[in-house]
Order: structure tokens, then C-alpha cells, then sequence
């Protein structure tokens, strides 16, 4: 079986809509179905996908494809892997089908890694379940109230306290020691040997949305220092990009609609095994722009649950404008002092733990609280807060919201509303221009004369969207009336692969160029520019236009030439032309 029939196979039973909604919430919008994009920030929905031509495009950053690039980009697979995943998803057998060989080595090396750290918390689970080795985990986990089921469902480990437990364990399983050197698992030492890197601790697998281990957290069992080691930056695990918990949550926090957010692996486990099924670990203090865009897509609804002590606030604080950012409203709870989500809920129960959940605030005014707790007293504080806040305040794009905004600060700090909104309105002044000139600069290409460029595009989409007029152009120069090489490039796919029609699903493939795949992609999501009624006309006022250039370079080539005759033959033909088209 060869690639193409591979994809094709299984481009025949993926549905993009469900595939893509699984990871973003779609709406139907016309023909297509929008939503926000999980590639870049954004609080209004440009990501745009299309059923019929099973492709998504975002309007905003410009990323798009078919299902088998969405699932590469949002899973960070190669497509090699990607297929695989898909075909069994939906139950297809790709018989003989070898994968890519310009990819083979990354992707094989992924799959060793993932195979290495599956071997690897087999092991650490196993001496945590049963052996006499593991009986310190097994005293931690007992002595923090996690229970037999917790453990197995997240597959908690423990590593011995030795220097070689796993190294002799994956020499047995054949795997190399470099590949658990890669895998974050081994350390090398000088003269060439390995050491364990995880050594006396608990383990927590950490796994990504498809349930494969990409890294591990491991935690000592005393005081000691450092509390927690993780998985440094190996091809499967990067920091800040995955939140713990998120591949048995996920389907919960968009069944509910919601998503509780708190700061550690223990923390994350004792809510779970209390019944609550909607929450993940940051892992870390702070909240990441990737971890945000990764919830936006499950919930709009997020409330943060981070430990009473300045590191915790500190991180809340930090995420205040990412949520912002991505159009999320964010609530705050910070728990009573000296207390973690953990051992909150272990002490007081699940009613209690709801009952304070209940009490989170919106995180503006938890921002806008620890913001004025910190000001200075007299005019010189107030200066300072308002530059603080002022650049936030832009970022809200409901007036009402903001209105409310506006009020709130300036009853808690005593700064008066009618300065805030004269500042505000300062501000935005500025600000619009600078948008307006970003936006005109990104609408076009700049060095081109933006008349041509529509006319280029008016040309493709009459192209794209009635196959039949294709062959009116086929034997004709229409390079001479299309000015953008990008545009060019895509015609010329067109014209070649698909002169009369046919799925253009698969366009893709044979354009190289990622500006002109983008670019038709727009096209393949926009209505025709023509009405049906239309076509013929547009037609032959291409076809003239392209008649009327070549004219022209005959008029200029007779004149070079000295040929009076053929001159004036042609300048004949061009008054003809200009005629016909007058009575058009
Ligand atoms: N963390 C880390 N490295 C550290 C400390 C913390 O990576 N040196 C991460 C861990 O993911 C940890 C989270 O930050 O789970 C929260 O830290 P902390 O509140 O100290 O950990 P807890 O999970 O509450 O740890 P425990 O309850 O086991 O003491
Ligand atoms: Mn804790």
C-alpha cells in the first residue's frame, strides 16, 4: 500500500468536524464551522473548518490543512505517526504501509522513547504493586491517603534507591542505554556508564492525549531537596506544554463545561480520587499560554486553584492576562492558609471542598485586589497602579465588562472613574492606529499594486469554484493576467491535475509553496466571488484581458522590429477589442 492510498483510505472515514472537535469547540457558522484556534491567542474564532472539503484554515495565523496536518501540528507527531493513529481510530489496516523515509528516523526514534518510558513505568509500577523493594512508595502513598485504586489507575511508580534498578531493567527488555539517556530516564557519566536519574522517589507518569508516557515527575519521600525532579526536554516531553491529568479529563471538562486547574501531581490525584473528574496540574507554578490555548478548546470556564503562599498568588497573577488573552473567564479560589488542594480536601471532604469552590472570584478582581495591596499610598501609587491596569483594561473587549471594570477599580482605589475612562480613551487612540497600520500590512502583500492582487484572486476563485470554465483557459497565456507567483503557482496545479474538476480535497499535496497552499485554502473556504449568472461574463472578460496584453506586447515587439505593417494589423485589432468590449 502506498502513501497515497493510505491517506486516501483513511481520509474516506475520518470526519475533520469530529476530529477537530474533540480538541475545539465548533459552531456551524454558514457553510463552514469556526471556532478558537489552538495554534496562536485569540478571543474571537478564526479558526475555520469546512466539511465538504475536509480542510480547516485559520484566518488569524494562517495555519491550516487537511485532518492528517491538524492532527500532526496539535499532537506534535510526525505523519507517519499520524496516519497510524488515525487508521486506528477508525479502524482501518494500512497492509504493508512503511511510512515516510525522510521521517522514518524522528519518527522511529519517537516510538523507541515512547516504548523506553512504557517499559520504564511498567517497572516503577511494579516495584511499587508487589515488590519488597518498593515498600517505602507503597508506605508514602498509604501515609497520603492514595489509594490502591488511585495508584493503578495513573500507574504511580517508585524507583529504588539505587544507582542501576532501571538500567538493569531495560538492558533485559533490549533496550539501549543512549535511548533511556534519551528518554531523561539515564544519565551519562564520564567514562561512557549510566546512572538512574530517578533514585528513592515516587513516580507519576506523565502522558499525553492519546494515553503514551512522555515524561515522568518523581518525588522524594522525606524533606530533601530538590522536592520534585521531572523528565528534562527530551523529543516527547516539553515543559510548560502539558497539563497533568488532561488525557483522562479532558472529555469531562467539555461534558461540564468546566475545568479546575491547581498546581500539583498530589493535589491533582486527591481531587480525583475524591469524584472530581474535571481537574488538571499545572505542574509548576505557572500557567502557560500553550496550557491555556489547550483548555480554551474543552471550556471557557476555568477556575484556578493555587496554594495560599506567593508563589501560588504570584502564578495566578501571571495568568490573568493569558486567560484574558484567550477569552477565557477565569475565576480564582486561594485556598485558606496553610492549606493545598490536597490536604483540603482530604480534611474536610468533597462538601466542603465544593462548597469552597463556590467561593472563587472572578480573576480580574483577585488581580485587581492583589494589585491595589501592593500600591503605594498618595498620587504617586495611584499613577502607578493605573499604568498598570490601564493596558488590561484595553484587553477587554465587552463594554459592559469593562464598564464594570472601570467602576470596580475606581471605587477600591479611589482614583476617579471620569480619569480612568479620559486615560482609557487616550489609550485607545493610540492603540487603533497602530492596529489599523499592522492590519492594512498584513492584508496584502505589500510590494504589490493591491488592484492586480484582487483581480488575481478574482480569477483563482472563478477557477476554483466552476471547474468547467478551466478549459476556457488551458491553451491560453493566462500567466499574463495573474500577477502574484503565488497565485500562479496554484493555477498551474489546477490546470494540470484537475482540468475538469474533480475533489480538490487533495489539492494540497501538490502545491509546495506554504503561502500558496494558504492562500488557495482561503479560497477553498470563500463563496464564489461570481454568481452562476455571472460566469460567461467573467470568462470572456479574462479572456480579453489576456487577448489585450498580448496585443500589446505584439504592438511593442512590431515596433522594435520596424514592421509597419504588422503594426498597424495589430493596432487594427486592438481598436476591434476595445470596441467588443464596449458593447459588453
Ligand atoms: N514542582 C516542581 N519542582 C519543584 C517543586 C514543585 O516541578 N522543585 C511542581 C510539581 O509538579 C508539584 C507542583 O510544582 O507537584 C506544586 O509544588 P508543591 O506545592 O511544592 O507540590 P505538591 O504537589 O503540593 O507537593 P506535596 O504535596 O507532595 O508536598
Ligand atoms: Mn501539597
Amino acid at each position: 500500500m502506498d502513501l497515497s492510498d493510505a491517506k486516501e483510505e483513511v481520509k474516506k472515514a475520518a470526519d475533520i468536524i469530529e476530529i477537530i472537535g474533540q480538541y475545539v469547540q465548533l459552531k456551524k457558522r454558514g457553510q463552514n464551522h469556526i471556532g478558537l484556534c489552538p495554534f496562536h491567542s485569540e478571543r474571537s474564532p478564526s479558526f475555520t473548518v469546512n466539511q465538504d472539503k475536509q480542510i480547516y484554515h485559520c484566518f488569524g495565523c494562517g495555519r491550516g490543512g487537511d485532518v492528517f496536518t491538524f492532527w500532526m501540528e496539535y499532537h506534535n507527531l510526525s505523519f507517519s505517526q499520524s496516519l497510524k493513529d488515525l487508521a486506528e481510530r477508525y479502524n482501518i489496516d494500512l497492509p504493508g504501509y512503511k511510512g515516510l523515509p525522510e521521517e522514518k528516523k524522528k519518527a522511529e526514534l519517537k516510538e523507541l522513547l515512547f516504548k523506553t518510558n512504557g517499559l520504564a513505568a511498567d517497572y516503577f509500577h511494579n516495584l511499587l504493586a508487589r515488590s519488597a523493594e518498593g515498600k517505602p512508595g507503597r508506605d508514602y502513598f498509604s501515609r497520603r491517603e492514595i489509594s490502591q485504586e488511585t495508584i493503578s489507575r495513573f500507574q504511580l511508580g517508585y524507583a529504588a534507591n539505587k544507582w542501576d534498578g532501571l538500567i538493569n531493567y531495560l538492558k533485559s527488555k533490549n533496550i539501549s542505554l543512549d535511548m533511556g539517556a534519551k528518554a531523561g530516564l539515564l544519565i551519562p557519566k564520564k567514562d561512557g556508564d549510566y546512572y538512574d536519574h530517578f533514585r528513592d522517589r515516587i513516580i507519576f507518569p506523565i502522558f499525553d492525549l492519546n494515553h503514551q508516557i512522555i515524561g515522568f515527575g518523581g518525588r522524594v519521600l522525606g524533606d530533601s531537596l530538590p522536592k520534585y525532579i521531572n523528565t528534562p526536554e527530551t523529543p516527547l516531553y516539553h515543559k510548560g506544554e502539558s497539563l497533568y491529568g488532561l488525557d483522562s479529563a479532558f472529555r469531562n471538562i467539555r461534558e461540564g463545561g468546566l475545568a479546575i486547574v491547581v498546581e500539583g501531581y498530589m493535589d491533582m490525584l486527591a481531587l480525583r480520587q475524591h469524584g472530581i473528574s474535571n481537574v488538571v496540574a499545572t505542574l509548576g507554578t505557572a500557567f502557560t499560554s500553550n496550557q491555556v490555548r489547550r483548555l480554551k478548546g474543552y471550556t471557557k470556564e476555568v477556575v484556578v486553584l493555587f496554594d495560599p503562599d506567593d508563589a501560588g498568588r504570584e502564578a495566578a497573577l501571571k495568568s490573568f492576562p493569558l486567560f484574558l488573552n484567550e477569552g477565557i473567564s477565569a475565576k480564582v479560589l486561594v485556598l485558606p492558609q496553610g492549606e493545598d488542594p490536597d490536604s483540603f480536601v482530604n480534611r474536610c471532604g468533597l462538601d466542603e471542598f465544593r462548597e469552597l469552590l463556590k467561593g472563587a472570584i472572578p480573576i480580574f478582581d483577585f488581580y485587581l485586589d492583589q494589585t491595589i495591596a501592593r500600591m503605594d499610598g498618595g498620587i504617586d501609587g495611584q499613577i502607578k497602579v493605573l499604568g498598570e491596569v490601564l493596558p488590561i483594561f484595553m484587553e477587554v473587549e465587552s463594554g459592559a465588562t469593562r464598564f464594570l471594570y472601570v467602576q470596580s477599580f475606581s471605587e477600591k482605589t479611589g482614583i476617579n472613574e471620569a480619569i480612568v475612562w479620559e486615560e482609557l480613551r487616550h489609550w485607545e487612540d493610540n492603540r487603533s492606529e497602530r492596529r489599523n497600520t499592522a492590519r492594512l500590512k498584513s492584508r496584502f502583500f505589500s510590494d504589490q499594486d493591491p488592484r492586480k492582487y484582487g483581480s488575481d484572486l478574482q480569477f483563482l476563485n472563478l477557477l476554483v469554484h466552476y471547474p468547467e470554465t478551466r478549459d476556457a483557459f488551458k491553451d491560453k497565456e493566462w500567466e499574463l493576467i495573474v500577477s502574484d507567483p503565488e497565485i500562479i503557482k496554484i493555477i498551474r496545479v489546477l490546470m494540470e491535475r484537475f482540468p475538469s474538476g474533480g475533489d480538490l480535497g487533495r489539492i494540497e499535496e501538490f502545491l509546495v509553496s506554504p503561502v500558496a497552499r494558504e492562500q488557495l485554502r482561503v479560497i477553498l473556504m470563500s463563496q464564489p466571488f461570481y454568481g452562476k449568472e455571472l460566469v460567461n461574463q467573467a470568462v470572456s472578460e479574462f479572456a480579453q484581458k489576456i487577448a489585450k496584453i498580448k496585443i500589446s506586447q505584439s504592438i511593442s515587439h512590431a515596433k522594435a522590429e520596424g514592421d509597419m505593417e504588422m503594426l498597424n494589423r495589430l493596432l487594427k485589432a486592438k481598436q476591434d477589442l476595445d470596441v467588443d468590449k464596449k458593447g459588453i
